[in-house]
């Protein structure tokens, strides 16, 4: 057999690219609160980029539209989860021991009853319930996960926060749910500083991001009299933000459109 040393030149160029091509590869997402909203966007943009999407629904059975998704695209698969309970974290996490996921993206979230976060006549409970899903939620989901997203390439845990969780862009109204952002917020920026000292290397690398996703028109801010984008926008222009995190920008709060919110 002939050695050509043209041949030697082509198969070192192709190993020394190989790490390069399976780290821009089809990657895992897992998405909480996908059945509607920016979370279904989320979930259905990222199958059309040909990634497996983790679709997370608290009622599997009537997320039609998350079903009519996996039906057409066999690397989506619905999930049952309720980010407010234990055992159903614990649960999924236990299907997915072991399995490495890219990016974790925690949407889920609510609003609450405006009413009872008014002014003067503030209900406590719609606050607690409001935090056991936009703070205690995203929590339990990193304590379950972390070691899922740190065994993947990209090792991204990505938090869709709010403006109004800014406390430098404060403006009157919505105090419980404003206040669980900005604890949101202080949370995964604390989480990104304190995986630094974690001896475990993978820990260690894990990038923490909190994103903004712009006033968007999926029934959750009613009857709003401002200029809303629609959940297809602000997913696209999410997804790009996220991949823009790279291990210097963890714990870094930004817009949709990739500008960085003050705190
Ligand atoms: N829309 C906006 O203008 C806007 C602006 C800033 C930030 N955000 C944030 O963006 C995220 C998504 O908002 P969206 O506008 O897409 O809202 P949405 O249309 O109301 O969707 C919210 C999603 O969260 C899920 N969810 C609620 N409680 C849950 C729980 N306990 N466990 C698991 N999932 C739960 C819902 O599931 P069910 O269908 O079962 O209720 C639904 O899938 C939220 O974190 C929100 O705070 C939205």
């Amino acid at each position: 057999m002939h050695w050509y040393p043209g041949l030697a030149v082509i198969l070192l160029s192709v190993l020394s690219l190989a790490p390069a091509i399976a780290a821009e590869g089809p990657a895992t997402v897992l998405i909480t609160g996908a059945n509607r909203g920016i979370g279904y966007e989320l979930a259905r943009q990222y199958a059309g980029k040909g990634w497996t999407v983790i679709a997370t629904a608290r009622s599997p059975r009537d997320a039609a539209d998350l079903k009519k998704l996996a039906a057409e695209n066999p690397k989506v698969r619905i999930e049952k989860l309720d980010v407010t309970s234990d055992r159903s974290v614990k649960a999924l996490a236990a299907r997915y021991k072991g399995k490495p996921i890219d990016v974790l993206i925690n949407n889920a979230g609510i609003l609450g009853n405006i009413d009872a976060q008014k002014y003067g006549g503030y209900d406590f409970d719609t606050f607690d319930d409001i935090m056991a899903v936009n703070w205690k939620g995203p929590m339990r989901m990193v304590e379950a996960f972390m070691d899922n997203v740190a065994a993947s390439q990209q090792k991204k845990i990505m938090n869709i926060s709010s403006a109004v969780g800014s406390i430098e862009m404060t403006f009157p109204g919505q105090v419980f749910y404003r206040s669980s952002k900005a604890a949101l917020n202080m949370a995964m920026r604390t989480l990104s500083k304190e995986v630094k000292r974690d001896p475990d290397p993978a820990r260690k690398a894990l990038i923490f991001g909190l994103i903004n996703p712009g006033i968007v028109d999926t029934g959750f801010s009613k009857k709003l009299p401002i200029p809303m984008i629609t959940a297809q926008e602000s997913a696209a222009k999410v997804i790009v933000v996220i991949e823009s995190y790279t291990p210097d920008k963890s714990g870094a709060f930004f817009d949709y459109k990739g500008t960085k919110i003050p705190w």
